[in-house]
């Protein structure tokens, strides 16, 4: 077991001329490989955050790193306008990676990019004005992703209105579903998993309820799986582990491993409303990002590596319930462990035994996003370490 004390730094000391927004932690990464970060003196933390649930395959994937050189070296960047078969590739592999019935993808850059298009399309397909979204959702900070955004009028949005109307869904509320998506809703938004909540499984009923409600009604119902898809889950998508066939899904993160890139992907009843210049992008869809993304999903595929975020996942929760953890939630490697203690005070001291973890929104969630390539020994280096934290 690992409880020596890393040597942290003040938090704020590499700011500089960086906007000051975000509240850092005292750790300055100079070098990264497999599941393991390196701090400037040279000691090593066993990273469970994964960058906000970016890096799905770790780092310095040796598959990932060949990809995004190759690329790099034979044409970095073209635009939408002049075909090129990686983006291609990349459409073709991410829809049969789904294993569901999607006719089409759009690439952009981040989740919030792709939840604004989503939108968007939901918006002109039915000529409604109101989206139905959940409580607790994080769906990005744009004008459009911040106003389905649970609490963000109250704590940042920023935009003088929301730009359409929104109300929210109490989790596992069946009675408000049916008050809330009306003839009047566009679309319901909803993370399966919710992330920034502390990850929170809404559940097969509850999201079955969702799709039949928006099948009465006409609305279109868009799972944002931003943070939980792309295999985090154990599964290509939460909709997959629930069986549920949303028409659209948004997705980004474990997509691109660091690459920014992200996807909206479309069922053939949406794909059928699509027509020239209707959505637009410079960099989405870019070679490189197209590249990393076949990369990603080919290494999620080849190393059998939903297996593993299922096994290790189940390992966390069976061994993991120790010192000020007393339960878990969530799905795969989207997991939440709950503390006694403000998690932020865990997450502080594991952090000088050498790991990384997160928080999330309720207080009392650590919240780990590890990457898929995890193995049981390293998170017997977390349990070891919650055991001697105090309770
Ligand atoms: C579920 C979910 N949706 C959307 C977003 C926004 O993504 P981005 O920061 O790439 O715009 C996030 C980011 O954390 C997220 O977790």
């Amino acid at each position: 077991m690992n409880n020596t004390a890393i040597a942290t730094q003040p938090a704020g000391t590499l700011h500089n001329y960086l906007a000051p927004v975000f509240a850092q932690y005292p750790l300055e990464v100079v070098s990264a490989e497999g599941v393991w970060l390196r701090n400037r003196i040279g000691e090593r933390i066993l990273d469970m955050y994964g960058g906000h649930a970016v890096a799905s395959l770790g780092y310095g994937h040796p598959g990932w790193t060949a990809a995004l050189t190759r690329q790099a070296q034979s044409c970095n960047f073209q635009t939408n306008a002049v075909p090129m078969s990686v983006r291609v590739r990349a459409a073709e592999r991410l829809i049969r990676f789904s294993q569901l019935d999607f006719a089409s993808v759009f690439f952009v850059n981040s989740g919030a990019e792709a939840n604004e298009n989503a939108m968007k399309l939901a918006f002109r397909m039915t000529s409604r004005s109101h989206i139905a979204a959940i409580e607790g959702s994080f769906h990005g900070r744009t004008a459009a992703a911040g106003a389905v955004t649970w609490g963000a009028a109250q704590k940042w949005y920023g935009f003088p209105r929301a730009p359409f109307d929104v109300s929210f869904i109490a989790r596992g509320d069946m009675a408000a579903i049916e008050q809330q998506v009306t003839d009047k809703t566009a679309a319901v938004i909803v993370e399966p998993v919710q992330g920034l909540a502390g990850a929170v499984d809404l559940g097969a009923p509850f999201l079955e309820a969702l799709r039949r409600r928006c099948d009465e009604v006409g609305a279109l119902l868009i799972f944002d799986e931003v943070q939980c898809g792309v295999g985090r889950t154990g599964y290509p998508f939460a909709a997959n582990m629930y069986g549920v066939m949303p028409d659209m899904i948004t997705t980004a993160k474990a997509l691109g491993n660091g690459f920014p890139c992200a996807a909206l992907l479309a069922s053939a009843k949406v794909t059928a409303t699509l027509k020239l210049d209707l959505l637009g992008t410079t960099f989405g869809g870019g070679p490189m990002a197209c590249a990393v993304m076949e990369a990603v999903i080919e290494a999620i595929e080849s190393e059998n590596l939903l297996e593993r975020v299922r096994r290790v996942s189940a390992y966390i929760r069976a061994t993991c319930i120790v010192g000020p953890v007393t339960g878990h939630q969530g799905a795969g490697f989207l997991t939440g462990l709950r503390t006694t203690r403000p998690a932020k005070e865990i997450q502080a001291e594991l952090l000088e035994c050498g790991i990384l973890a997160g928080t999330a929104s309720d207080p009392n969630i650590l919240r780990l996003l590890p990457a898929f390539i995890l193995e049981e020994e390293q998170v017997d280096m977390l349990r070891d370490t919650l055991t001697d934290l105090p309770t």
